[in-house]
């Protein structure tokens, strides 16, 4: 494994296919390897555009401009940040060998849409899922609540996420309006959307996975502690690690976690969410990359998420082992409005043990999330609290 000079003609690049918070992240991680990397987004100014070494604004479903950039810029690496790009492009990248697409243009083309992944999980690998039914129109989508869905459920654009289109049925009266939420929610203009059975789970995990190369260059898979979160309107507002979990559920969460990776293939970090129920564990999804979920490794993993992406990516070893518990909580921006200004960051701060992420998003909605409050303490239940007062500390304006 060898890394050049950025700037360099030896540089090692990597072209980040979106620039969030994960994707700053993960910019910051590789920066500080030396590598040189190229940020990419829909909007000018989005968070990794402002620590990247060079910034574009492109359609990333536009596949002839993402093949355009990648052909001009020539990275090493793509490392996609989000869902919505055009994965067939990624694929031809692939099979031109242009740029090694992280993990696999495969896994970015079967994560993208719910019915890829949940068909590969629940049918092909035979993996404990809810049930689940697909449907493309009002007539279809009652009829597979009647034939076997039953009530209460959960429906679902096909190619959505943060919990966009997404609500819950009680009973008949419920349907008409979860269709048109779901159709007026979803990421591209589809009718198709995905109605699942809905888990009374005692709680949900996220189970970090990393892929990566050892010494000898052989792939091996290790795990993070389990991650516990609570999700509002299909959205993270509160992570902390490790959540405690019987020895039996966790080695069942490790085994799905692994069967659905080795699948996916390629080098990197996943983000496998899974529902526990009692020793019983579900397969949800999974993000082939950073996890909204695992910001909390930034306050209690000597190696964060970002970082054990980045290591993953370069075929570098990695550790995942947690050196405290800790929390995280979310500061959504509660205002529509651009250029925010943040208040209150000192009070938040003089919570001991406390830290802050603003991401620096240049225009605030509602509940887009603006940063993040991170807390590392003896116990998750202290570091729940302390997080959750830090981030309610920090007002906005
Ligand atoms: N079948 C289900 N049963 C119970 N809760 C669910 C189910 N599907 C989703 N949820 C809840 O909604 C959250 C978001 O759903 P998810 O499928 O992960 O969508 P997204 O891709 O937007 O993250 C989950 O983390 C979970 O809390
Ligand atoms: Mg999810």
């Amino acid at each position: 494994m060898k890394i050049g000079s950025p700037l360099s003609n030896t540089a090692t690049k990597v072209m980040l296919l979106g620039c969030g918070e994960l994707g700053k992240e993960v910019i910051i991680a590789l920066q500080r390897f030396g590598v040189e990397v190229i940020g990419v987004d829909r909007y000018k100014n989005a968070p990794g555009h402002q620590v990247a070494h060079r910034a574009y604004v492109i359609d990333m479903t536009d596949g002839a401009a993402l093949k355009a950039l990648v052909e001009k810029e020539k990275p090493d690496y793509i490392v996609p940040e989000i869902e919505a790009i055009a994965t067939d492009m990624l694929a031809e990248i692939e099979a031109e060998q242009l740029a090694t697409v992280i993990p696999t243009a495969r896994a970015t083309q079967l994560t993208m849409n719910r019915e890829g992944i949940r068909c590969l999980a629940a049918e092909e690998l035979g993996l404990a899922t809810s049930k689940y039914a697909f449907a493309e129109s009002f007539d279809e989508l009652q009829a597979a609540i009647n034939n076997g869905i039953g009530y209460p459920c959960i429906v679902k654009p096909v190619m959505s996420s943060s919990g966009k289109g997404q609500s819950t049925i009680h009973n008949e009266s419920d349907t008409q309006t979860a269709w048109e939420y779901a159709i007026q929610g979803g990421r591209v203009a589809t009718t198709r959307i995905i109605v699942e059975q809905m888990i009374h789970f005692d709680y949900e995990i996220t189970l970090l996975t990393v892929r990566s190369l050892n010494a000898n260059g052989d792939i091996e898979t290790s795990y993070c502690e389990p991650i516990g979160h609570i999700q509002q309107q299909g959205d993270y507002v509160e992570s902390w690690q490790p959540q405690q979990m019987s020895e039996t559920a966790l080695t069942k969460a490790k085994h799905i976690a692994k069967q659905v990776t080795d699948n996916l293939g390629g080098c990197g970090l996943f983000g496998v969410e899974l529902f526990i129920q009692g020793d019983n564990v579900l397969f949800s999804e999974v993000s082939p990359r950073p996890h909204d979920t695992g910001m909390v490794t930034m306050a209690t993993q000597s190696q964060n998420e970002f970082e054990l992406h980045a290591r993953a990516i370069l075929g570098l070893p990695v550790s995942t082992t947690l050196h405290t518990p800790g929390a995280s909580a979310v500061i959504y921006g509660e205002l529509e409005k651009k250029g925010l200004q943040f208040n209150g960051i000192e009070k938040a701060l003089s919570i001991p043990q406390t830290d802050l992420r603003l991401f620096g998003k240049p225009e605030s909605f509602m509940r887009r999330r603006m940063g993040v409050a991170l807390c590392y303490h003896e116990t998750t239940e202290h570091a729940r609290e302390n997080a959750k007062k830090a981030a309610g500390l920090v007002t906005t304006e």
